[in-house]
């Protein structure tokens, strides 16, 4: 399908979304957040992708966040109904049956840093910046900013970072753990592709269990996340990936998994 405001190329079965407004340095409005469902909506029903790298168009913004002149004039219910969206894409992401690593290459503010945050994994440029600016517009983060930021960061750096809305480099959001590693400009979308290519080598129903189990496990306490493990650890014991994948090792080669 195409889209106005999103490239989505597929690059040896992976993909990569572009979100492609460079003018506004890649500002989330309404058209682009429904794009960014309709694009994973169909990215969901490839069955031989082995994941997505998103990305930002442009050398300056991954995001630079909702589109502030579209929000203007937004009254409080608009206001809501703007945040749930910008929430259901972080959802849809989160959920993503697929590894989705966000290349940060830039301004990741706001809900561009909502957005890297509804990825598995975030991997920065060195000329990455994050903040979650939203105290400076008499705002609050709408996207899910101030339930991941915390999980991902703890209570105190969050609230630092939210209600100071300073922004950080790519080495201090590493340090705090926002993001995985640094990684120089020009190996960004190399790294990302690798790290999925690396990830397809494995068997996919493990990889998709597994992601289900942090994700849907992270809500929950300890045990019942465990209770939950361990369905979905006898899961996999019902597919030849696993039969597959134990009957290589003990036999010394390597796996061919068939996702079933
Ligand atoms: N929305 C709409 N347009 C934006 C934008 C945004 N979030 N961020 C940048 N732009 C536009 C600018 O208006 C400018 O447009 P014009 O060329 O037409 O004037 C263009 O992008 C380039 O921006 P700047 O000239 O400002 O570039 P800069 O290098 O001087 O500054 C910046 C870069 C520091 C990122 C600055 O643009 C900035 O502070 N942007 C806003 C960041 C922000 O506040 N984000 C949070 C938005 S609220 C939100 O996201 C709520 C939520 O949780 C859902």
């Amino acid at each position: 399908m195409p889209f106005n405001n999103l490239i989505c190329a597929i690059n040896d079965k992976a993909a990569v979304v572009t979100v492609n407004r460079p003018k506004a340095l890649n500002a989330l409005n309404k058209e682009t957040l429904e794009e960014l469902l309709a694009c994973f909506a169909e990215l969901a029903v490839n069955d031989d992708l082995t994941g997505v790298v998103l990305t930002g168009a442009g050398e300056k913004a991954f995001v630079a966040g909702a589109d502030i002149a579209a929000m203007q004039h937004l009254d409080a219910l608009a206001g809501r109904e703007f945040g749930r969206l910008g929430q259901q894409v972080m959802r849809t992401i989160e959920t993503f049956a697929k590894p989705v690593i966000a290349a940060v290459n830039g301004f990741a503010l706001g809900g561009g840093c909502e957005l890297a945050m509804a990825c598995d994994i975030r991997i920065a440029s060195e000329t990455a910046k994050f903040g979650q600016p939203e105290v400076n517009l008499g705002v609050i983060p709408g996207f899910g900013g101030t339930q991941r930021l915390p999980r991902l960061v703890g209570t105190g750096m969050a609230l630092e970072l939210l209600l100071t809305g300073d922004m950080i480099d790519a080495h201090e959001a590493c340090r705090i753990g926002l993001v995985n590693r640094v990684v120089a400009n020009d190996h960004l979308l190399p790294h990302c592709l690798e790290l999925i290519g690396k990830m397809a080598r494995k068997g996919p129903i493990a990889i998709r269990l597994c992601k289900d189990a942090v994700r849907g496990g992270i809500e929950l306490d300890c045990e019942s996340g465990c209770r939950r493990e361990a369905d979905l650890f006898g899961l996999c014991f019902a597919s030849n990936d696993q039969t597959e994948g134990m009957a290589a090792f003990l036999a010394k080669r390597q796996p061919t998994f068939t996702n079933n």
